[in-house]
């Protein structure tokens, strides 16, 4: 906990973030505040508690800002930023109602999610990890035809759900397998990132009857909830990979159980679900065709600091009544 002036802004800090973002908040001098110095998230009577009466608040997606929470901290309070490019964790038309403005972290994240990506989209399509799993425990035997085969990226058609930075950063890593094909959906066209990659519009049905790869990029709302249904996998082929790297939320989990186990889909590489963490006797965990990570996408050293230097220049920008680097239009 850093003090300093008492006239200077007040600022909660909801969880020990990366030291670029602290250097930037101690060395401004414009501020003094809190920090919630761990890795786990503050306890939500705690994190109540501690709102009071500050004007800014620095958080991460762990944390929910409602009404309680906006309640809890008061008129006070006119700045909040989080360190995230995901914003499904703030109640939007609460902060808009208060007056609240809100920073966020884009583009500082967009190189190592389509990294992360491409690395989950292959460790899947390959079966990584189960021929990790073979070498080490004495499934090896001689050499097998058709032992651990998968799926490649070569003259394949990849889909992309939900077009923005990050699904074009991750067609442009592609593209040097030699995909053949680049297709989207989008709730419309969206001509100038399309053109970037070659992408054609289509359908959501056609999107997920040709991809052989299906890269889900969508952010979080009450629109794209559980999109990832039934429907969805039933119109794949049964060849098709399943990759999501946004938000749990946009797939109905159930399903895509149904989808792999039945063979409806052929595999699924999920950095995020429903919840996180996602219990370790969760049905997925027990399907060999299904590679979960504990949603580490932006997790590299430069990106979390990255992140974490936007947050505090958002913060510090939006208490000085200036323009922030990157501000969500509410
Ligand atoms: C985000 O920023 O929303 C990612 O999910 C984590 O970096």
């Amino acid at each position: 906990m850093q003090r300093a002036k008492s006239t200077l802004p007040r600022v909660y800090v909801t969880r020990r973030v990366p030291p670029e973002g602290l250097r930037i908040l101690n060395e401004s001098g414009q501020v003094q505040y809190e920090l919630w110095d761990s890795d786990d998230p503050v306890p939500r009577q705690e994190l109540l508690k501690r709102v009071r009466g500050v004007d800014g608040l620095v958080c991460v997606l762990t944390e929910k800002i409602d009404a309680e929470l906006l309640d809890a901290a008061g008129p006070n309070l006119r700045v909040l930023s989080t360190m995230s490019v995901g914003y499904d964790h703030l109640s939007l038309d609460e902060l808009k109602k208060r007056g609240i403005r809100v920073g966020y972290t884009p583009d500082v994240l967009t190189d190592a999610v389509a990294e992360l990506t491409v690395a989950l989209l292959l460790t899947t399509s390959r079966r990584l990890i189960e021929a990790t799993h073979e070498a080490k425990t004495g499934g090896w035997g001689t050499w097998r035809t058709m032992w651990l085969c998968g799926y490649e990226l070569a003259n394949s058609t990849v889909g992309i759900l939900g077009l923005g930075r990050i699904g074009v950063a991750i067609a442009e890593r592609l593209k040097p397998f030699k995909v053949k094909k680049f297709i989207y959906t989008d709730v419309a066209p969206r001509p100038e990132l399309a053109s970037m990659i070659q992408a054609e519009y289509v359908s959501m049905e056609e999107l997920a009857k040709q991809s052989d790869f299906l890269a889900i990029c969508c952010a979080f709302t009450p629109e794209t909830k559980e999109i990832c249904n039934k429907k969805l996998f039933s119109q794949m082929k049964n060849t098709s990979v399943f990759i999501n790297t946004s938000r749990g939320g946009v797939v109905n989990q159930e399903d895509l159980y149904e989808a792999l186990s039945s063979g409806q889909i052929a595999a699924a590489g999920l950095d995020v679900t429903t919840p996180e963490p996602l219990p370790t006797d969760h049905p997925l965990f027990t399907l060999k065709n299904c590679v979960i990570l504990p949603h580490v996408a932006s997790a590299s050293y430069s990106t979390r600091n990255a992140m974490s230097a936007l947050a505090a220049n958002n913060l510090l920008a939006g208490l000085s009544g200036e323009p922030m680097p990157k501000e969500l239009k509410l």
